[in-house]
């Protein structure tokens, strides 16, 4: 398994330009499996999930193809699918492979899907996709770890989540794109990723109104047809530069971003003391400059637009270096928090109280061995690492080549100083 070696305290400057957002282009490959035509899909991010994304449809016989190497862009071309199945074996490195079960179902009337089980952050279960697809008509039944959905055409009808979810939202969605009459979905998911993905279903010509609001309403069509659709930036990985920028600059330029979806980040950490400035020219560009002095500010991560849990390990790294007391609840997800105790390892004055972790900065971190736990919870240990003293050892960092695209290469443009390990290479 990969680590980075990082040798902290250089100053980030320069340019960085922000790849496309990871949970909006593993939506929108699933969903060209609800037509024969085929879609192409541009910024997809080089990414260990988006790879494992294009294994699951080849797995299910779809054409998937890039042109350019890494690639960046795709077409898919679920012309055939022989095999409406979602392996364990690639559910289990990947849970939003489950964001096959929805177009499956909808346009070949069955789907097997492998339930992913738990993960690091939580028990995340999918009960809530499961009762709406049923709300929508389908059968489903539980066999030997996999989810079996059939139904003949699946029926428009109203359901109302009893929680946000995300990829719930995005699972339904492509199902009632084909269902008969009309879905209304009440509590839906806010988040750009459910816009992005509307914005290509209505490009295949589905009839959707209302996404990223509360409400979407779906009038359900016969069939689809191909597109063509660019991928949205993606905010975490922006967020994530905004970090470390605000920690270790020195002044960054992120190109390629969209500002807009970033508002929760921005405005706390201008509450922290940092200058973030947006560019009148062009939209997409962001400047960040580090203050002499960041100060504590406290953070609860809700669903969007508030403060994203896909940011909260990123902003604890923050705090350890600002100064006062910052209160970090996280309310998405039950045991986000395995990031604190490696920071405290690092020298980090952190306490646990329940679901909230209690920071008092600025504390001089020092380079130590620490364990990447999940995706994000690597990004913040890459960010303390980037400001410690010595040299910081992150093991397991698969977890990061999940969701960043390059990152120790993007870092090392900038200015840091970050060796990728790999074992048999260079042990
Ligand atoms: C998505 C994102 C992930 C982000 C999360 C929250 C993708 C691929 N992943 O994950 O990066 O951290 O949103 O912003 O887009 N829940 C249930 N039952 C369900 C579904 C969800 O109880 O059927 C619970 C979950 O356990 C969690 C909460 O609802 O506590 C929110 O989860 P959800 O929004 O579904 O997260 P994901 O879509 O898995």
């Amino acid at each position: 398994m990969d680590q980075f070696k990082i040798r902290g305290g250089r100053k980030l400057n320069g340019e960085v330009r922000i790849s496309g957002a990871k949970n909006a282009a593993l939506p929108a490959m699933a969903a060209a499996l609800l037509t024969p035509e085929p879609v192409h899909l541009k910024n997809i991010p080089h990414v260990r999930d988006i790879i494992t994304m294009a294994k699951l449809l080849a797995h299910m016989r779809c054409r998937v193809e890039s042109p350019d190497i890494p690639p960046s862009a795709f077409v898919i071309q679920a012309e055939t699918v022989s095999l409406a199945e979602a392996p364990y074996e690639l559910v289990k490195t990947m849970r939003a492979s489950v964001l096959t079960l929805g177009p499956l179902l909808a346009r070949f009337g069955h789907a097997r899907v492998s339930l992913p089980g738990g993960c690091a952050i939580g028990a995340r279960p999918i009960d809530l996709h499961i009762q709406a697809l049923e709300k929508l008509g389908a059968t489903i039944s539980l066999d030997h770890g996999y989810v079996e959905a059939r139904a003949k055409r699946l029926r428009g009808a109203r359901f109302r989540f009893p929680k946000i979810t995300v990829t719930g939202t995005e699972n339904i969605l492509t199902a009632a794109v084909l269902a008969e009459g009309e879905t209304i979905l009440e509590n839906a998911a806010l988040e750009p990723e459910i816009v992005d993905l509307a914005e290509l279903l209505v490009k295949m010509g589905a009839k959707i109104e209302g996404a990223g609001t509360p409400t979407i309403r779906v009038e359900g069509v016969p069939e689809l047809h191909g597109a063509e659709h660019t991928i949205i930036p993606d905010r975490i990985e922006a967020g994530t530069f905004l970090v470390a920028g605000a920690m270790a600059g020195g002044e960054l330029t992120l190109t390629h971003c969209a500002p807009q979806h970033l508002g929760s980040v921005i405005a706390k950490l201008r509450e922290c003391g940092v200058d973030i400035r947006c560019n009148a020219d062009d939209p997409s560009i962001l400047r960040v400059r580090a203050p002499k002095r960041l100060v504590a500010a406290d953070v609860i991560t809700e669903e969007y637009p508030g403060f994203a849990t896909d940011m909260q390990a990123q902003f604890m790294a923050l705090a350890t270096q600002a100064e006062g007391v910052s209160r970090i609840c996280e309310t998405i997800f039950e045991n986000r928090m395995l990031h604190a105790v490696e920071l405290m390892r690092m020298g980090a004055n952190i306490k646990i109280e329940g679901n909230c972790a209690v920071v008092t900065g600025p504390t001089p971190l020092t380079g130590a061995p620490v364990t990447a736990s999940d995706l994000r919870a690597s990004a913040g240990l890459v960010l303390a690492a980037l400001v410690a003293n010595n040299t910081t050892t992150i093991d397991r960092v698969y977890h990061i080549d999940r969701g960043y695209e390059r990152i120790e290469e993007k870092l090392c443009d900038l200015g840091a100083s970050i060796e990728r390990i790999s074992p048999g290479r260079d042990a």
